[in-house]
């Protein structure tokens, strides 16, 4: 696997490497992220992988500082994927000083993940664009655990024309339930046992609204029962899958999406509602 840290050495890389499909990451690599290296080389993709911990994205109160970070760990995990590249740029090869552009995605990115983390989306939306313009992928691989970035990304690909194909693979899960997160290092035990109580919430709602229950009343019940696990829910939403806008009545595609604190970890998750 080469590792590129300059944008000579990721030029040099790419040219010979042909259809790419392309993984993106912040780094602290667990079994989501390699899932998508799978899903990559499945597709018939060379599967390449970004590292960077990127700090447009995060808020001025947030875990810039102390983000999880591996270097040594996750060449090796990537390496043993099959990914052919890794592009581990640095902050002044992503972000000139005299730098004078961002990205503002509209519509998905304004709810929810958005309206809690202000700007959050701008800098994903921002370093996406970047890393898709330094890879030049066919294709680029995100894990359906942060859906909202999904369809933000994607409403972003659609309206600047990018000739990229966007994948979203399914929510890797601990074996109780829990979304794979690199943030589920900062949880307490006590916490990593309260924390698959999202996704069992999610679970019994998706099966109440499946049964047509009245959302309001499942989407109440929801936040209690995350009250009850000792949770601080900041949403829990029945929406339309790609707008994110939300739905009062079932219909197709929807989606039941939720955040919660569980200490001072904040904990994403979702379902489809078939
Ligand atoms: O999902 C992530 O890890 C990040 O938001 C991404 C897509 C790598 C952009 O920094």
């Amino acid at each position: 696997m080469i590792i590129a840290r300059t944008l000579e050495e990721l030029t040099a890389a790419r040219a010979t490497l042909g259809d790419v499909g392309f993984v993106p990451t912040m780094g602290a690599l667990h079994a989501g992220h390699l899932k998508l290296v799978e899903a990559a080389r499945e597709a018939g993709l060379t599967p390449v992988a970004s590292i960077f911990v990127n700090p447009t994205q995060f808020g001025p109160k947030e875990d810039f500082a102390r983000y999880p970070r591996d270097e040594a760990g996750d060449i090796a995990k990537l390496e043993a994927a099959g990914c052919k590249l890794v592009w581990m740029p640095g902050v002044e090869e992503m972000y000139p000083a005299d730098a004078a552009t961002s990205i503002h995605v509209a519509g998905p990115s304004q709810r929810w993940e958005g309206a809690t983390r202000p700007g959050h989306f701008n800098g994903v939306a921002t370093v996406v664009a970047k890393l898709f313009g330094q890879i030049r992928p066919q294709a680029a691989f995100f894990g359906e655990k942060d859906w909202q970035q999904v369809q933000v990304v994607r409403r972003m690909v659609a309206d600047l024309l990018l000739p990229v194909r966007i994948v979203p693979v399914p929510t890797v899960r601990e074996a109780d339930g829990l979304a794979l997160s690199s943030r589920n290092a900062y949880l307490s035990p006590e916490e990593r046992r309260a924390a698959p109580k999202l996704h069992a919430a999610l679970q019994h709602a998706v099966k109440y609204l499946q049964q047509g229950k009245e959302p309001a009343a499942i989407l109440h019940h929801t936040r209690m029962e995350l009250a009850a696990a000792g949770m601080v829910p900041d949403y829990v939403a029945l929406v339309q899958a790609q707008t994110l806008e939300p739905i009062a009545a079932l219909q197709t595609p929807a989606r039941l999406i939720a955040a919660a604190k569980l200490g001072h970890v904040r904990l994403l998750d979702n379902l489809p509602i078939g």
